[in-house]
This record gives structure tokens, C-alpha cells and sequence, in this order.
């Protein structure tokens, strides 16, 4: 595991967008496995701004998001679709083709996240991850308890990451209960994965996953010190207790 400590929000972003576009090639296929949340917005910002002043092309690029709430139509403002074509994709030339999140409104959520996993599998590998991590350490949905072995599931959310993502919705009520996630077995499967944090309220999960010996499914987040390539980008505040 790499930590790499900066200043702040901005400069987590700028490091994080520098690392990615480095590590991706436009002259042949890669895939990208994609997160949301507050944390890379400003590192999407940062991408988009680096590949016009490159004039790096994702036109081979793919991408493929963790996850996606249950219920939530593709052109709802609140899900992760909207989310990624606002911060991302309405901004680069990838092809519409390329990019993947778990559809919410299928009939059988189940036959959905094997319809995911399929796609993930076809793929062959994802190259590079990126990575929030929830203030209870869940990465991607997988919150506390979920198992390692887990492959793309629909899991409930706790009522503090409900809480947590209540900010982004008209109050708690309107967060989904459910969602589509890719499980910690899919995430540990990809090349390399960059895990993001900013601020203080990431510090508890960030001590656990960087500093204790504990590998336990309590604390999802613990199972990426056994990744052989893992790269976090966190600032001072998400570091206070390292
Ligand atoms: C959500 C997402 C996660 C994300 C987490 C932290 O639960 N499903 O992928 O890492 O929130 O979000 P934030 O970056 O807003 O703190």
C-alpha cells in the first residue's frame, strides 16, 4: 500500500486525476472502474481538464461504475447515472457504448447484477479502480458485515450511510433503501485501485484500513491492505489519526 498525504481537497483531486490519465493509454482498450459521492468530483473536474490539454481521447476507454441505488430511473437527478453524465461524461469523448453502471429499475434487480457481473467478466480486467470510502469504511455499497467472497449484489443500505448521503436528495426519507453494488470480491479482482479521502469525518476508516492489523468484514475497507496494488490519496484531515 502507497499513502500519498496532500494539503487538501484540491490537491487530492489534481494527484488523483494526474495518476489516472498517466496510467490509461487512448490507443487501446482500458477500463476504468468508476465511483461517486462528493470525494472525485473535483477529481473528474481535474480529468477532464488534463485530457483536453493532452487531447487525450477515451474513444477506447471503458468504464464501469460500482454502483447504483434500487428504484432510481437512469434520468433521475439523484442516481448515479445522472451523477457520472454530469461530472464526466457529457464532458469527454467516450462513446455511450462504453460505459456500464447497474441499471436500478430492472424487473429482477437479481438477474441484473448477474447481467453486471457477465459484463464485468467480459471485459477481461479492470485496470484502474477508483475508490471513496464510507465513514462506516464501506467501499462501493459493501457496508459492514458483507462478505468478502461478495460478487455484484443488491444490499440495504445502514441508516448512517443513508444519513451520510442524505445531503445530496431533499432529506433522509428520499434516500433509496437499496442498492446495486459490485462486491469486494469484484473490486479486489481489479489491476490497481486508488482509494480517495478528504476531511475529517474519513479519518476513523482511513486509521483502520492504513494502521491496524485488523483484515475483518466489520470494516470493509480493511480487505484492501491485502490488494498488491493499492495507492491511497488523502489529505492532512483524513490523515489526522495516522
Ligand atoms: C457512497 C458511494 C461510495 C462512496 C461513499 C462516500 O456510499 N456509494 O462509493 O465512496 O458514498 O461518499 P462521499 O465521497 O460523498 O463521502
Amino acid at each position: 500500500m502507497r499513502v500519498i498525504k496532500v494539503e487538501d481537497y484540491t490537491e487530492m483531486s489534481r494527484r488523483a486525476a494526474l495518476h489516472f490519465i498517466d496510467k490509461l493509454s487512448d490507443e487501446k482498450v482500458n477500463v476504468m472502474g468508476l465511483a461517486t459521492g462528493g470525494t472525485p468530483q473535483g477529481m473528474y473536474k481535474e480529468l477532464i481538464k488534463e485530457s483536453k490539454k493532452r487531447r487525450f481521447s477515451f474513444k477506447y476507454i471503458h468504464t464501469v461504475n460500482l454502483d447504483e441505488y434500487v428504484g432510481l430511473r437512469a434520468d433521475d437527478p439523484h442516481s448515479y447515472h445522472t451523477y457520472m453524465r454530469r461530472h464526466l461524461f457529457d464532458h469527454i469523448d467516450i462513446p455511450e457504448r462504453n460505459v456500464h453502471l447497474p441499471d436500478g429499475t430492472a424487473g429482477n434487480p437479481e438477474t441484473e447484477c448477474e447481467r453486471y457481473e457477465q459484463l464485468i467478466r467480459d471485459l477481461k480486467k479492470v485496470n484502474i479502480q477508483l475508490l471513496g470510502i464510507g465513514e462506516n469504511g464501506h467501499i462501493g455499497f459493501n457496508e459492514p458485515g458483507t462478505s468478502f467472497n461478495s460478487r455484484t449484489h443488491v444490499i440495504e443500505l445502514t441508516p448512517s450511510t443513508r444519513e451520510a448521503n442524505a445531503r445530496f436528495f431533499s432529506g433522509i426519507e428520499a434516500v433509496p433503501t437499496h442498492a446495486i453494488t459490485i462486491g469486494i470480491e469484484t473490486i479486489m479482482e481489479a489491476e490497481e485501485i486508488v482509494l480517495l479521502a478528504s476531511g475529517k469525518n474519513k479519518s476513523k476508516a482511513l486509521y483502520h484500513l492504513i494502521c491496524s492489523n485488523k483484515v475483518t468484514e466489520d470494516i470493509p475497507a480493511t480487505v484492501l491492505k491485502e490488494h498488491p496494488n493499492l495507492t491511497i490519496i488523502a489529505d492532512k484531515e483524513a490523515l489526522a489519526l495516522i
